[in-house]
């Protein structure tokens, strides 16, 4: 009797809980966003086919290559900021596979058809206070992304209180230990040439003059609260 009794037991607690250490060892990998909009949505300002070649290539590119890097290693499951935190000690596929993967992410966020204008609420303020006025950052911000030798993006980051311009050269991203550009980015230009040259060729500065007629201040408003 008691056999019989520690038997039922041990079946029933297999039978209802079998899945449930699968399913606390099973990792999500990490997944290509679908666009908030359509691959034409930004022209003039950004044609639809550097968009479609950007998105379903390049990223979808890093965003494969970042699921293979990190596959069955202490990285698997982790967040893509506690991963990007530690890259640069990682190894290059970490590195430039995690970064190019958060950095699109974010890209076509704070961009949309609607975008362009100037930000405004706290965001301004804190535009004017930190730069002086909204011209003056935009000088700054257009600078960094002009002068970021070879591929890279540029970078406007909340840090301790301040928004505060930066470059970064290949993938990096602010958010990375010792990458010499602090703080949590809340709106970024991608400068690889991947970004521009069907339309722009080497004309990079009309590149970043039009993507400030995209830049979704709103969204970039939100990244604000979200990085305080
Ligand atoms: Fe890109």
């Amino acid at each position: 009797m008691l056999i019989n009794i520690v038997f039922y037991f041990s079946l029933t607690s297999f039978n209802f809980e079998p899945n449930y250490s699968f399913e606390k060892q099973k990792k999500m990998a990490f997944e290509l966003p679908k666009l908030p909009y359509e691959y034409d949505a930004l022209e003039p300002h950004i044609d639809a086919r550097t968009m479609e070649i950007h998105h379903s290539k390049h990223h979808n590119g890093y965003t494969t290559k970042l699921n293979g890097a990190i596959a069955g290693t202490e990285l698997e499951g982790k967040t893509i900021e506690e991963i990007l935190k530690g890259a640069t000690s990682q190894s290059g596929a970490v590195r430039n596979n995690g970064g190019g993967f958060y950095n699109h992410c974010l890209f076509w966020e704070i961009m949309s058809p609607n975008g362009g204008g100037n930000p405004n609420g706290e965001l301004a303020a804190l535009i004017d206070e930190s730069f002086g006025s909204f011209d003056a950052f935009k000088d700054a911000f257009s600078n960094a992304a002009a002068t970021q030798f070879g591929s890279g993006w540029a970078w406007l980051c909340y840090n301790n209180g301040k928004l505060e311009v930066c470059g970064t050269a290949n993938q990096d991203n602010p958010l990375m230990d010792g990458i010499g550009c602090n703080g949590i980015p809340i709106l970024g230009i991608d400068v690889w040439e991947h970004a521009y040259y069907l339309n722009y060729q080497n004309r990079r500065p009309d590149y970043i003059n039009a993507f400030f007629n995209v830049i979704n201040w709103d969204k970039v408003s939100e990244n604000l609260n979200n990085a305080k």
